[in-house]
């Protein structure tokens, strides 16, 4: 690539995680299970067996983990709050839980890193669960109690808030693919909780600007592009229908107040009627938020299979760990959509990032491949603000590697190496690097 790429004074440049990915302490200071302690524990969920029990045994090492953002140079925070430490049973507040975000949101304050929190990252509460989990619409109630709780607690010290992460995967991963806690497989299931975590985010939008607090919510949605593989208009209609299960079924309902009316119709067909969408509630879903939290990491490609129902295609080109296309052009074509079709919102990308088999060599780390994505894609984000695209700022997945959810520990996201036996963090090659990006406010 040649000449530097300058990003727009005051953008800003972070990395993410999530509290069950990377807190251990999963019994202490009161910590109630939640359905990812249930499921890693049921045999052949996680990957060998792993748990999130120790993790990055973040809950301890914050201090020092915090401490090296600061010699990294980072300018924000992602993290989540675990429900589970909050509300650890029905009814039953533990102040213990919000203690610890405290301590951490101070230690970022007293470093100058910004600190954003994410409410709800996929540790729901067994006793949740118990209860029937997010396809009971009590769900929602028990989620503005929590949401509230922590504005009051933490409203003034956390300035950027996030309602969910991901509405896609905690609905139709977990429950129609059974692929993530709870692991159902039932459509009508997985639509019901699609629509109460939706309504539970435009609730809590209300709360917080009830609560009357000085500072930001939004949402997080994973969004990726969807190509047909031919011209065959099966395989566009495919691909339309793949784009309203990944993006349209949560963009519509919180930008413009409806689901898209192509996918209630093969959705009905498939599960049902949605009597379980009460009257105002669209309403209270497309309540105005501050900005959108984009996820991306890949485009996908679908052709038509005999049922005319959407089929991934594997990628042709280059792919990380995880098997997923190396696509940075599609970061692009994403932001163009939302702008063009749905909002002129602050966007902020609040992950992006690639796990790759990496080594500890004479005490380091090199990544290039890391490297490479990154700037990829920081170009492709670039190329959106060069074209006037209102994107504000950066979050890349994740910190450090960490409990990559089904995968166990077997996948490394993180700009700094855990050796898990130790617990000791190295600094990757590509941790370098950004930092060199974020002093320079650009990339060469
Ligand atoms: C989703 C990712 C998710 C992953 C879990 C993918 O299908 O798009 O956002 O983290 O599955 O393995
Ligand atoms: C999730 C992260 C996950 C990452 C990589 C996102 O779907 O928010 O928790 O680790 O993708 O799969």
């Amino acid at each position: 690539m040649n000449g530097e790429l300058r990003f727009p004074e005051g953008f800003l440049w972070g990395t993410a995680t999530a509290a069950y990915q990377v807190e251990g302490a999963a019994q202490e200071d009161g910590r109630g299970p939640s359905i990812w302690d249930t499921f890693a524990k049921t045999p052949g969920k996680v990957l060998n067996g792993d748990t999130g029990d120790v993790a990055c045994d973040h809950y301890h090492r914050y201090p020092e983990d915090v401490r090296l953002m600061k010699e990294l140079g980072m300018q924000a925070y992602r993290f989540s709050i675990a429900w589970p430490r909050i509300f650890p049973e029905k009814g039953r507040y533990n102040p213990k839980g919000t203690d610890f975000y405290k301590r951490l949101v101070d230690t970022l304050h007293q470093h100058g890193i910004l600190p954003v929190a994410t409410i709800y990252h996929w540790d729901l509460p067994q006793w949740i669960q118990d209860e029937g989990g997010w396809a009971n619409r009590r769900s929602v109630d028990y989620f503005v109690e929590y949401a509230n709780t922590l504005f009051r607690e933490l409203g003034d010290v956390v300035p950027l808030w996030i309602t969910h992460n991901e509405p896609w995967c905690v609905s139709f991963l977990s429950h129609w693919l059974g692929q993530h806690a709870p692991g159902h497989r039932d459509l009508r299931e997985a639509l019901q909780v699609a629509h109460h975590v939706l309504l539970s985010h435009g609730r809590t939008v209300q709360a917080y600007r009830e609560a009357g607090l000085s500072g930001r919510i939004g949402i997080t949605l994973n969004l990726t592009v969807v190509d047909a593989a031919s011209e065959d208009p099966a395989d566009l209609r495919a691909a339309q229908i793949s784009d309203g299960n990944a993006n349209r079924w949560f963009l519509d309902p919180i930008f413009r107040g409806s689901y898209p009316a192509d996918m209630v119709e093969i959705y009905t067909e498939q599960a049902g009627p949605f009597d379980f969408v009460h009257a105002d509630d669209l309403d209270i879903i497309r309540r105005p938020i501050d900005f959108l939290g984009v996820n991306y990491y890949t485009r996908s490609v679908v052709r038509a299979g005999e049922d005319g129902m959407p089929k991934p295609v594997p990628p042709a080109g280059p792919v990380t760990d995880m098997g997923w296309e190396v696509h940075p052009e599609s970061l692009y074509r994403l932001l163009t959509r939302l702008r063009r079709e749905y909002t002129g919102l602050p966007l902020y990308i609040t992950e992006n990032g690639a796990a790759y088999p990496d080594r500890v060599v004479d005490g380091r780390v090199d990544d290039p491949e890391r490297i490479a994505y990154l700037r990829d894609h920081f170009a492709a984000a670039h190329r959106f603000i060069q074209e006037g695209g209102n994107l504000q700022g950066y979050f890349v997945w994740s910190f450090m590697d960490n409990f990559e959810w089904a995968f166990g520990y077997s996948k490394r996201f993180g700009l700094v190496y855990v050796d898990y036996a130790t617990q000791t963090r190295i600094p990757k090659a590509s941790a370098l690097w950004y930092r060199d990006v974020i002093a320079a406010n650009g990339i060469r």
